[in-house]
């Protein structure tokens, strides 16, 4: 397992994340338990706004739905990046940090009245008007609550990248978004603009997730200013604001051959100013939303290995406390992950085995056929890269509860998130009057 931020093998032989033994922080917050290395986070909020954001030609919006919770909109906000919410409970987990609202960006397909209002009500900084339908409803709520919303548009740029099937967001057919080809994309620019209560900042892309090939971003870019240029042309109106999305992809395990920060933003800030230098076009901001290289090399899930069992000539399957529970994506997506015994660092793999949740699921893999050294019930099995997508796409399934969440940073560990109890397994369910006893 490659070491990622602060990790490194101490001098009991283990594993330790922050300064902390993975082993301590399993006796002191229970297994399994998501360990999040706030040193790494710091670092990648601050590659991105040196990278973007320092120069003034660009802002960093972190993509919250890849690891949301209360301590890590504190976090973001003194980094100086923004947030992108794409829900109400997002926006009001920001809102309860007390996240500037100013710098919140609401995205969604299918935001509800109820959360518009929520939005204007907070004052948020951009809506990104998905569709016609929002557009009319957000502009009748405005009305309504005497507002003056600004606005970007989410556009469709019909970009196809190699990414993962269900992670791609960019082509045409995609459930996201004004399509730009079919000409929707400017029909939408002209009924924001003809709408009293909405303002017209500029255009949202997202052309997909897990991105290695960054040549993508700088042709989303191209892609983008030229509709920005008819836009000029067909309505006269100047475009503030581009937000290209997130993407950037990281290395999950060495198959994954991620490029660099720096480059990222050099293509896609040259890509931009390139194209408003050749038609003439003021330089637009440029916004990026990056939430999986933000999160993801920073957080390790510890588990607790229980069952071990061997089908002679078949496989070692090790059973942990964990699961698709706390790691959905391997079963949803068939990611792989690397892993190590947090309690053996030093050990030298000895067998091949597969590791296994404790869902009724078959399904409920982790891990295919990794070198490990020997698995004893009792081990604590570490898998990195786990920071995003894992507690946000978290479930209840089997009534298991959700791991804590820890920040560990100089040797301290923190609980961000406390390990849901029994008692929050059953907090919202009612016996109603009729099946009382
Ligand atoms: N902005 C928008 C509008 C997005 O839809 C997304 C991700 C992002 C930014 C952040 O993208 P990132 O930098 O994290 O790639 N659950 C899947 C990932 C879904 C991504 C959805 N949108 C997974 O676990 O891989």
């Amino acid at each position: 397992m490659k070491l990622h931020g602060t990790a490194t093998i101490n001098e009991r032989g283990n594993l330790a994340i922050g300064g902390c033994d993975a082993t301590d922080l399993i006796k002191e917050f229970g297994s399994p338990l998501y360990v999040m290395d706030e040193a790494h986070l710091r670092e990648n909020c601050r590659k991105y706004y040196q990278a973007f954001s320092a120069s003034g030609a660009g802002e960093v919006l972190f993509a919250s739905k890849a690891f949301m919770t209360m301590a890590m909109c504190r976090l973001v906000e003194q980094e100086g990046l923004g947030l992108d919410v794409v829900s109400g409970g997002e926006l009001y987990t920001a809102r309860r940090a007390g996240f500037p609202m100013e710098k919140v960006y609401f995205h969604g397909n299918n935001k509800t009245p109820a959360e518009l209002r929520q939005a204007i009500e907070y004052g948020v900084g951009h809506i990104v008007v998905d569709n016609l339908y929002e557009a009319d409803l957000l502009n009748a709520i405005a009305g309504e609550t005497g507002a003056l919303v600004r606005v970007l548009l989410r556009i469709t740029p019909g970009i196809d990248c190699h990414t993962h099937e269900f992670v791609r967001t960019g082509q045409i057919d995609s459930k996201f978004g004004f399509t730009l080809p079919t000409g929707q994309a400017l029909a939408g620019v002209k009924a924001v603009l003809e709408r009293g209560n909405l303002i017209y900042d500029g255009l949202h892309c997202h052309i997909g997730s897990q991105i290695f090939e960054l040549e993508s971003f700088g042709y989303a870019a191209e892609v983008m200013m030229t509709f920005i240029d008819e836009i000029r042309r067909e309505t006269g109106v100047e475009t503030a604001i581009l937000n290209l999305g997130g993407g950037f992809g990281i290395r999950y395990t060495e198959a994954d051959t991620p490029g660099d920060v720096a480059e990222y933003a050099r293509i896609v800030l040259s890509a931009v100013a390139l194209e408003a230098e050749k038609r003439g076009l003021p330089t637009p901001k440029v916004l990026v939303e990056p939430g999986r290289s933000i999160v993801a090399t920073a957080g390790t899930t510890l588990y607790t290995v229980g069952s071990v069992k061997e089908i002679i000539g078949v496989r070692k399957y090790v059973a942990v406390d964990g699961g698709m529970t706390d790691n959905p994506r391997p079963a949803l997506y068939g990611s792989r992950y690397e892993s190590m015994l947090a309690n053996k660092a030093t050990q030298e793999p000895e067998e091949v085995v597969s590791v296994t949740g404790k869902c009724c699921e078959s399904g409920d893999m982790l891990l295919w056929d990794v070198s490990l050294p020997k698995v004893e019930s009792g081990d604590i099995l570490a898998v990195s890269c786990t920071g995003a997508y894992n507690y946000t796409m978290s479930m209840n399934y089997n009534r298991i509860g959700r791991p804590a969440v820890v920040f560990v940073r100089d040797g301290k560990a923190a609980v961000v998130v406390e390990r849901e109890s029994l008692d929050d397994l059953i907090r919202n369910d009612r016996i109603p009057p009729y099946l009382q006893r």
